[in-house]
């Protein structure tokens, strides 16, 4: 009896120690040894594609630091999480992360559903968490601990709105939305606010919940109301199937979507149906910038395949985790929570990255055109308040061949901070490429 009371006791000490050991300084070793980040993300499930390609991106930029020193002298390690694309398994590997690998800050998601999942675990447990993709806005509204490298859908959604009501002209809009995804109402909401604004009509909203297949009910209902353009803020996954089934009920119009679409994968699904629709996106690899280019060189040397966005962002968001790391001195919460907020004028490969008073960036969005199984630079739309550089570089060189039209400048320019420029009306500004010499 004695003896059980004795170890009990050792037990609780122990388990108190840990507990001490958690909330005193995060990550093995505390400020020196290893600097050890979560990564958590989609690895397999029906959009593994977002989880993998990022996972790519983020060990790309880990072994480059590496590579080159460490931050502050001290070597990264990523330890990866799968979540199946589960917001409770996210919720679950997050905190997996935080209790039992105590890593110093975590890395993820790319679908805000997953991420608003698993926010809260790290914000109660101070561990700075920064998403590479998610943009639907509650992501950061979680609370200070969450900050993320890619734009907001308020933004994301006017962007389409506006190529929709004033490149394609389109008069009559329709909605298809994944109807239990944040990041699909979130979008819907803001194309509705910001096509109506435009003068645009929405003729007819359907939705639909990931997993299913048949779409023709929705589609045939959309059809009777005869639309210029279908919006599909969903993930590829579903849009893929979406496009192929609308061509078999021969409509016409072009459907438009988000950066949901991205993923190589799409074609297999949807193949040739998708031809003549338009997304918005973080970044196109057509890009002549150096940056971007020497990016795409070293991400295929590394992996075989072209980086999509996803890639991209993964890459940016540990690199915009190292360099907070370095600037706070110090992997403690508190202080590297500051040092990513503090984040400004950050020079990373999807535009140059600085962080607003919501820990959101404020970046452009590319309008990318699909065809023959290529994503093809149309156009680059800027937030209101800030222009193309000054000095912009030449027409991306695979232009779609449509993208004749109004001289300008070509996709944001990672090695320049853009210029401020006078508020602009609607939220949004366009620029157009030049057109590509044939
Ligand atoms: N923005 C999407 C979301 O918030 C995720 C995503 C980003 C998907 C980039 C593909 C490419 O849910």
């Amino acid at each position: 009896m004695k003896r059980t009371l004795l170890s009990l006791g050792l037990i609780a000490s122990l388990l108190f120690v840990f507990a001490c050991e958690r909330k005193g300084g995060p990550g093995a070793g505390g400020n020196s040894g290893p600097i050890v980040i979560g990564y958590y993300g989609d690895l397999t499930g029906r959009t593994s594609n977002f989880g993998q390609s990022t996972k790519n991106g983020v060990e790309m930029a880990a072994d480059e630091i590496n590579k080159a020193g460490g931050i502050n002298g001290r070597q990264v390690t990523i330890l990866s999480e799968d979540d199946e694309g589960r917001p409770e398994k996210a919720a679950t590997v997050v905190t997996k992360l935080i209790d039992q690998d105590r890593v110093v800050a975590l890395l993820g998601e790319v679908a805000s559903g997953n991420t608003l999942a698993a926010a809260p675990k790290a914000q109660a447990a101070k561990v700075p968490m920064i998403s590479p993709s998610s943009t639907n806005p509650a992501v950061t509204q979680v609370g200070d601990y969450i900050s993320r490298v890619c734009f907001i859908d308020p933004f994301q959604g006017a962007v389409m709105a506006k190529f929709a009501a004033n490149t394609l002209k389109a008069k009559k809009a329709a909605i298809m939305l994944d109807f239990n995804s944040p990041y699909s109402r979130g979008l819907t909401e803001f194309f509705e606010a910001s096509f109506t604004k435009l003068g645009g009509q929405i003729v007819n909203k359907q939705s639909y919940t990931q997993g299913d297949r048949d779409y023709k009910g929705q589609l045939t209902a959309i059809r009777s109301t005869n639309p210029d353009v279908i919006y599909v803020p969903g993930y590829y996954g579903e849009v893929g199937v979406i496009a192929k089934q609308a061509k078999q009920l021969d409509i016409k119009a072009p459907m438009l979507g988000g950066d949901g679409w991205d993923s190589t994968q799409l074609w297999d699904l949807g193949g040739d149906a998708l031809n003549g629709d338009y997304i918005s996106n973080h970044y196109s690899v057509d890009d002549p910038s150096p940056a971007i280019q020497k990016f795409v060189a070293a991400y295929k040397a590394r992996n075989g395949n072209v980086p999509d966005a996803l890639a991209a962002l993964g890459y940016d968001a540990m690199m915009v985790l190292a360099d907070s790391i370095k600037r706070a001195g110090t992997t403690e919460g508190p202080q590297l929570k500051d040092a990513i907020a503090a984040t400004k004028n950050f020079i990373g490969v999807t535009g140059t990255i600085s962080l607003d008073s919501e820990r959101n960036a404020v970046k452009p969005a590319v309008v990318l055109k699909l065809q023959d199984k290529k994503y093809i630079y149309v156009e680059t739309i800027y937030p209101e308040g800030m222009s193309a550089p000054a000095t912009s570089p030449a027409a991306p060189a695979t232009s779609s061949t449509e993208s004749t039209t109004a001289p300008g400048s070509s996709p944001a320019n990672p090695g320049t901070a853009p210029a401020p420029a006078k508020a602009a009306s609607p939220a949004v500004e366009t620029k157009k490429p030049a057109a590509s010499p044939q």
